[in-house]
């Protein structure tokens, strides 16, 4: 167990963006390490989870209150409890505790984690990452042996794992990235057995190319034209798991739905089904054990894109948005616990 600082480094939500995101929307600052009252516990942030939602939560339209301008910056993180009236002190927890050093949190928010394996690994493959890549795949997109799997953000954290996942289960994978590179290691690494720009100017005859059988599954990390492109492409009875709208989230002017929406959905008997990772909170250990296993057995491979130190997080989302990573990005904020 840590003893905690006097001092919290903190990152503030500056001011809200209105286009995309830049490091002078952000501010650090230091305060007082908070004591936590009655039914909360102290907590010591060790990984901040980056992810695009961070900037989704920004916008005011989703399932969590609106960040406000001046505020800490909202953020899942893996943290080390260090006082107060819940888990012990040195449990690791998973909380909704924002991009500072140290935070309080209901005690009953505070998951407590156990780790398998390196800490980190409890944000990525065997956390949010790789659990929502389990669930939206197998629980809600249910693809069989066989069937055509595309993937979109395939290369990114979500993405990365649902490929493998796909190819485990027997499926013929086809991922959709924007950098040469990104399609490169979706071949090479990951096993997918075609890749797509997304910013190809042929972009609609790449993907008739890359899936000559059509789409049997589209897990959509992005929505917008990208969406309409999959729409396309999709078989009878195919099933679209709606995961996020990346390309959504950091711009004013969001692209509308898809013009094909109803009409291709019910001309081809289509399931459109979004889902939030803690629609399956009872399940995550189940799912957690399944992916343990995979990565034990060399199914699914770790890709990890980490910076070091709290104030680089500004600067690892933006990055993210723009598409700079591979794999799960995380900011290392302090040591694992000794
Ligand atoms: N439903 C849930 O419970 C849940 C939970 C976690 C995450 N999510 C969602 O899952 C999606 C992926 O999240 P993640 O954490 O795994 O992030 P990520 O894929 O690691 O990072 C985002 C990626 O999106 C791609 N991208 C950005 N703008 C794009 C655009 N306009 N068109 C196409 N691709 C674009 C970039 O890759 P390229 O270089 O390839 O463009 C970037 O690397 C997000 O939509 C997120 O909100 C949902």
């Amino acid at each position: 167990m840590s003893t905690p600082a006097t001092e919290n480094r903190q990152i503030l939500l500056a001011e809200r963006p209105t286009g995309p995101l830049a490091p002078e929307h952000f501010a650090a600052t230091t305060a007082p390490v908070p004591e936590p009252g009655p039914g909360e516990v102290l907590c010591r942030t060790i990984l901040l989870s980056i992810d695009p939602a961070n900037r989704a939560w920004m916008q005011g339209r989703t399932y969590r209150d609106q960040i406000g301008s001046g505020e800490v910056m909202s953020g899942f993180a893996l943290a080390e409890v260090v006082a107060g009236d819940g888990p012990a002190p040195g449990t690791v927890v998973l909380i909704d505790g924002g991009w500072q050093e140290y935070a309080v949190v209901p005690a009953a928010e505070a998951r407590v984690v156990t780790p398998r394996g390196p800490l980190n690994h409890q944000l990525s493959v065997l956390g949010i990452t790789g659990l929502t890549a389990y669930f939206g795949l197998v629980e809600v997109a249910r693809p069989q042996a066989g069937e055509t799997v595309l993937v979109s953000a395939a290369a990114g954290a979500t993405g990365s794992v649902v490929v493998q996942l796909a190819r485990t289960l027997g499926c013929r994978v086809v991922g959709i990235a924007g950098s040469d590179a990104k399609l490169a290691f979706l071949r090479e690494e990951l096993g997918a057995d075609a890749a797509v720009s997304h910013r190809s100017p042929t972009l609609r005859e790449d993907l008739k190319a890359a899936c000559p059988d059509g789409v049997d599954v589209y897990f959509d990390n992005v929505g917008g034209p990208l969406l309409s492109h999959a729409l396309t492409r999709m078989n009878v009875h195919g099933r679209i798991a709606c995961c996020g709208v990346v390309s959504a989230y950091d711009r004013a002017d969001p692209e509308p739905g898809p013009r094909a929406v109803p009409g291709t959905v019910v001309v081809k008997r289509l399931r459109m089904e979004g889902f939030l990772l803690d629609d399956f909170a009872a399940r995550w250990p189940e799912a957690e054990a399944r992916l343990a296993a995979w990565v034990a057995s060399g199914d699914v491979r770790v890709f990890e894109d980490v910076y070091d130190g709290l104030d680089r997080a500004p600067a690892a989302l933006i990055g993210l948005l723009a598409g700079d990573n591979v794999g799960k990005r995380i900011v290392r904020v302090g040591p694992d616990p000794a």
